[in-house]
């Protein structure tokens, strides 16, 4: 069901709270200031922020940073509050605090097209506790709120899901495309549709895999949890990382593709370091983006290898290049699998590079997003 989005929010001179996640990374290069090492999450908010200011919204951004216990300065949004004023070419001061009189008071002061961001939500426990009281201070003095958040969505904070029942709620444009993207893919996914998943472990993907082998027509499977159904098929996978007690689960995910006619392309080679599997190998490569070439959508969530190491690179490089080549419909949703196509200069070439690591996964998983649910339906 579409949830009510900005679209039907008359914003003009309305001071609305709008939750963005901006969980970005922060690097300090030797001998240099800490910077943000990818903004792809700011940017990625940028059109609803854009659309509420050139409605006349006051606009006051709130996200979290990290996992603070507590206060912590590393953890400041000082740093991420200068990147989005650079992007959006106006001045997005920060407030000390996400709550209290001085902050409220900012916020009474701020003119319809300013843009203010709170400091770290996650600084008060009371965001994690999802407790009423401290959604009420994080509501307080606003008309409306806005959740823009989609890697976020999957926690039921205060910030994320309290304070949408406290206030005139809307997603997010980021927000609506998310949801909207992910759900056509298991609901109307052009065919035949690619699922690639690759990541180390069968134990931390077993939904997303159950969930996929009963929509997909091809289920490619690479990276360590690969080794896994390796080792369930018969193979001696020596050393390599592998889950015996996941074996069983390999074999029903096997069973269940072929119960619906379903294929899966399991590594035919890989690429060794001594006695451990690291990477696919070329014939696996070839025949994984071959199914890419000929699909209608294809989904990739993990590595196929060890790619931080670049020996061990390959394979994750040829599904972005078989993907960014392919007239598909291409999602890419997960933390690796983004930071690799953005490494490689490929996030582009892609239908949709999705902003949630385990958010976009547990939508895949087919479970309820806490903070997409307690938005009003359109
Ligand atoms: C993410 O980076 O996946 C989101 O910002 C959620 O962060 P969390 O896992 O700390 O809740």
């Amino acid at each position: 069901m579409a949830k009510r989005t900005i679209a039907a929010l008359d914003a003009r001179g309305k001071r609305v709270l709008v939750r963005v996640d901006f969980n970005v990374p922060i690097e300090t290069p030797p001998d240099m200031p800490a910077v943000v090492a990818d903004d792809s999450r700011i940017r990625a908010a940028l059109p609803t922020i854009a659309a509420l200011r050139e409605n006349g919204a006051i606009v006051v951004l709130c996200s979290h940073l990290g996992r603070p216990k507590g206060a912590d300065r590393k953890l400041s949004l000082a740093l991420v509050a200068k990147r989005a004023a650079e992007l959006l070419g106006v001045p997005v001061p920060l407030a000390h605090d996400c709550v209290g009189p001085e902050t409220a008071r900012r916020v009474r002061e701020l003119e319809p097209g300013e843009v203010l961001m709170l400091e770290n939500v996650r600084f008060h426990p009371g965001e994690e506790q999802n407790d009423p009281a401290f959604a009420a201070l994080l509501a307080d003095g606003f008309d409306a709120y806005v959740n823009d958040a989609f890697g976020a969505a999957h926690r039921a904070h205060a910030s994320t899901e309290g304070v949408a029942h406290l206030l005139p709620a809307y997603a997010g444009l980021l927000l609506d495309k998310e949801v909207r993207v992910l759900t056509a893919l298991l609901e109307s996914p052009a065919r035949p549709f690619v699922a690639v998943i690759g990541g180390a472990k069968v134990s931390t993907k077993i939904d997303v895999l159950k969930s996929l082998v009963a929509k997909a027509d091809v289920l490619a499977i690479g990276g360590g949890m690969a080794n896994t159904f390796l080792a369930a098929t018969g193979m001696d996978i020596k050393a390599s990382l592998g889950e015996p007690d996941r074996e069983a689960d390999a074999r029903a995910i096997l069973a269940a593709a072929t119960a619906r006619g379903a294929e899966v392309l399991l590594p035919v080679d890989m690429r060794w370091s001594g006695d451990r599997i690291l990477d696919i190998g070329e014939e696996t490569e070839r025949q994984f983006a071959a199914h890419i070439a000929a699909a209608g959508t294809v989904f990739w969530n993990g590595p196929m290898g060890l790619f931080e190491q670049p020996d061990y690179a390959h394979g994750t490089e040829a599904i972005a290049r078989a993907m960014a080549g392919s007239s598909a419909v291409t999602v890419v949703g997960g933390g690796e699998s983004v930071q690799a196509l953005v490494q490689l200069g490929l996030a582009d070439r892609m239908t949709h590079v999705s902003t949630g690591g385990g958010a976009a996964l547990e939508l895949i998983e087919g479970k309820k997003l806490p903070g997409v649910e307690a938005i009003p339906n359109a």
